[in-house]
């Protein structure tokens, strides 16, 4: 179970609050008015409305029905990675990672995504970002599908989360509401049997990039650290103190060459890393290609993916399973 630092009401837990409450109105003022230049803002406007307009126009035709199908298509990847430093008590412990499932852009989304995951049993699931697809869109109808999707999942020491760049600050509380503890640059411990390791989750890095994640991750604790970041574009941060690093963002490429390269990683560095599995100073990390589409509803050569990661303790480090 999680342990917390300080008692109910302590200045310890106050700061904490105090914190959070400087995190939402730093977040909100990012997304009022989001990084880059003026040029790069008006790129990313033009190229996301077309992809909507487009999307939108292709949706109710057969070829857009088909595509939709395709794109909810979604696979089960099942992978261990062995690790020498692991507290013992954890040999064996499972992560179910779940990111960028984009609820509200194809029809159906919440449906296969539970579908995938009923019955799965984990001791921990990682939501790692990009619920929902139109940050400006209601909350309430992403929420009730996440609810439904993590409804058929067995998780024994509950549901971590962090945020994506198309998730906005007012989703904290009500996924908290949910059950799903978010990390805003801040690091849980986990414990069993005595021994501990500890998860740092960021907020979304690649369009709301603060110094506090950064620094988050420089100040995690000594002793076994999962970094818990969006994307891969920090992971030269986060390599000096964790062993494991979650992420998502790229969706694979979502649109890939027939051999599953990606077309568009959507990374500003790190590119190397769009999907799978991969090593970066003696961090092994894995990018999900997630569950979702974003923008154009469809994927091509790239099927949609959860995560079942099996922490093994063994005395060379590496990975098994998996297809990268
Ligand atoms: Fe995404």
């Amino acid at each position: 179970m999680y342990e917390t630092s300080g008692l109910e009401g302590s200045a310890e837990e106050q700061d904490a609050e105090e914190r959070r409450r400087a995190w939402r109105a730093r977040r909100e003022a990012m997304e009022a008015a989001p990084n880059g230049t003026k040029w790069s803002k008006h790129f990313r406007r033009t190229y996301h409305r077309g992809a909507h307009v487009a999307g939108r126009l292709i949706a109710p035709t057969r070829y857009g029905r088909r595509a939709a199908a395709k794109a909810l298509r979604i696979g089960l990847t099942e992978l261990s990675f062995e690790f020498p430093d692991l507290p013992p008590a954890f040999d064996g412990y499972t992560i179910l990672q779940l990111t960028d499932l984009h609820l509200d852009n194809i029809e159906g989304t919440g449906h296969a995504a539970a579908r995938r995951v009923a019955g799965i049993e984990a001791d921990l699931c990682v939501i790692t970002g990009d619920v929902r697809d139109n940050i400006r869109a209601p909350i309430g109808p992403v929420l009730d599908e996440l609810a439904y999707v993590l409804s058929g999942v067995g998780v024994r020491d509950g549901v971590l989360g962090i945020l994506g760049n198309h998730d906005s600050a007012a989703m904290v509380d009500p996924m908290e509401q949910l059950g799903v503890q978010m990390l805003l640059n801040e690091t849980v411990t986990i414990a069993r049997r005595g021994e501990r390791i500890h998860i740092t989750g960021t907020d979304d890095i690649h369009l709301f990039h603060t110094e506090e994640a950064d620094q988050a991750l420089a100040a995690a604790p000594r002793g076994f650290c999962i970094a818990l970041v969006h994307s891969p574009e920090i992971a030269h941060h986060a390599a000096a103190r964790h062993r494991l690093y979650l992420c998502g963002h790229t969706h694979g490429g979502q649109v890939c060459l027939p051999n599953g390269r990606p077309i568009i990683t959507g990374l500003k560095r790190h590119r190397k890393y769009a999907r799978g599995h991969w090593e970066h100073d003696g961090m092994t990390g894995y990018t999900c290609r997630g569950i979702g589409a974003s923008l154009l509803p469809t994927r091509f050569n790239c099927e949609g993916e959860v995560v079942l990661i099996t922490l093994r303790r063994g005395p060379h480090g590496g990975s098994h399973g998996g297809d990268d």
